[in-house]
């Protein structure tokens, strides 16, 4: 099989961590008889530097031209980077947020898994750590506050700034329909989160959830306030399968979620449309403080490699075969400095390229 790969390593760590999937999936091409290319492209602050804007016509046209886009990360130090001093339409994270809109990218599966392993790392109570978790957040990620307008005014005499909310009902259908149909194939239960005690998005949210949970009775379905979703996440995350909630709520939620698994840097994303199409990216950021220094975590971006292997390319032999090179890489305790924690002997810890090639190494 051909697989047409647009990559867009960004900024910060973005290319050092591209770099490690990228020889990751040409180990797998190699191993299992596939053809790899790859084609660089232009998208966040790199793109500013280049053209003055963070995202070009150029960059969707080779994103729409592929069959799936493996993205790093993008964006500085909001504090000192000259990036952040472009009027907000013109920074880094727009250009994220632009091709996300522009290729309806309405799905956001983020996966957060326990590895027993890892179990140290994990900062929660031993007791809660010990059950372990294996939960999905399915993050809707082209509506909301998000999307929704946005402006700064002056108010009697000061200045106000107002963002708005905005649900459809076909918005909220659509992604509802990926949770009920990923929980089918997992442990089947949804857990939908909110806040329909104080937004009228919420409400519908709920109504149109549990519309759609009736074509899925072999799914069960909670509701849960976003404040109480934080702190049960800490509380214990076992009792969490399909998570299913708003853009805001997701990005919040699957922060906290990444690090219960030890290190953001393990946690990897797939945003989806309704073809095969999809884009993958790490759900941590560009790290502008540990960039160029070749000691980040490449295993979100390898993890998403996986998941594009198997959503874009319904190949699942080779996305297990990702997944247990990096299972057993934990498992034989090779690790990147993030998942060592303080007072652990540091002296062991891999850069980011060594990482890579123990990973690719042990696909097969
Ligand atoms: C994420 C990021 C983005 C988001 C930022 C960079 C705009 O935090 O993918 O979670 O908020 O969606
Ligand atoms: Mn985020």
């Amino acid at each position: 099989m051909k697989l047409n790969i647009t990559c867009i390593p960004g900024d910060g760590i973005g290319p050092e961590i591209v770099a490690e999937a990228k020889k990751v999936l040409s180990r797998v091409c190699e191993v299992y008889g596939h053809e790899l290319v790859t084609r660089d492209v232009l998208m966040g602050g790199c793109s500013i530097d280049a053209y003055g804007v963070p995202l070009t016509e150029e960059t969707i046209e080779a994103a729409k031209s592929a069959d799936a886009v493996l993205m790093g990360s993008i964006g500085g130090n909001t504090s000192t980077s000259p990036w952040y001093k472009l009027e907000p339409s013109k920074r880094p994270e727009a250009g994220l947020l632009g091709i996300r809109k522009a290729l309806n990218l309405f799905a956001n599966l983020r996966p957060a898994y326990l590895y027993p392993e890892l179990m140290k790392a994990c900062p929660l109570k031993e007791e809660s750590a010990k059950k372990g978790f294996d939960m999905l957040i399915m993050r809707e990620l082209t509506g909301g506050l998000y999307f929704g307008e946005r402006y700064t005014k002056e108010v009697d005499g000061e200045l106000t700034a107002t963002d708005t909310l905005v649900y459809k009902e076909s918005e909220i259908r659509r992604i509802a329909i990926k949770a009920f149909e990923v929980a089918r194939k997992r442990r089947k239960s949804v857990i939908s989160v909110d806040k329909a005690n104080v937004l009228d998005s919420s409400r519908l949210w709920r109504k149109v959830v549990e519309e759609v949970a009736k074509d899925y009775p072999d799914v069960t379905l909670e509701h849960m306030l976003v404040d109480n979703c934080a702190m049960q996440l800490v509380r214990d995350p076992s009792q969490f399968d399909v998570v299913l909630t708003e853009n805001m709520f997701g990005d919040i939620l699957s922060d906290e979620a990444s690090m219960i698994t030890g290190s953001i840097g393990m946690l990897p994303s797939a945003s989806l449309n309704d073809t095969t199409f999809g884009l993958y990216e790490p759900s941590h950021g560009s790290a502008p403080d540990i960039a160029g220094q070749n000691i980040a975590n490449p295993i979100a971006t390898i993890l998403s490699a996986a998941m594009m292997l198997r959503y874009s390319f319904n190949l699942n032999a080779e996305a297990d075969a990702v997944e247990n090179a990096v299972r057993q890489t934990i498992t034989e305790g090779f690790r990147t400095g993030d998942l060592i924690r303080a007072g652990e002997d540091r002296s062991a810890a891999l850069g980011c390229s060594a990482m890579g090639d123990i990973i690719t190494e042990r696909i097969r």
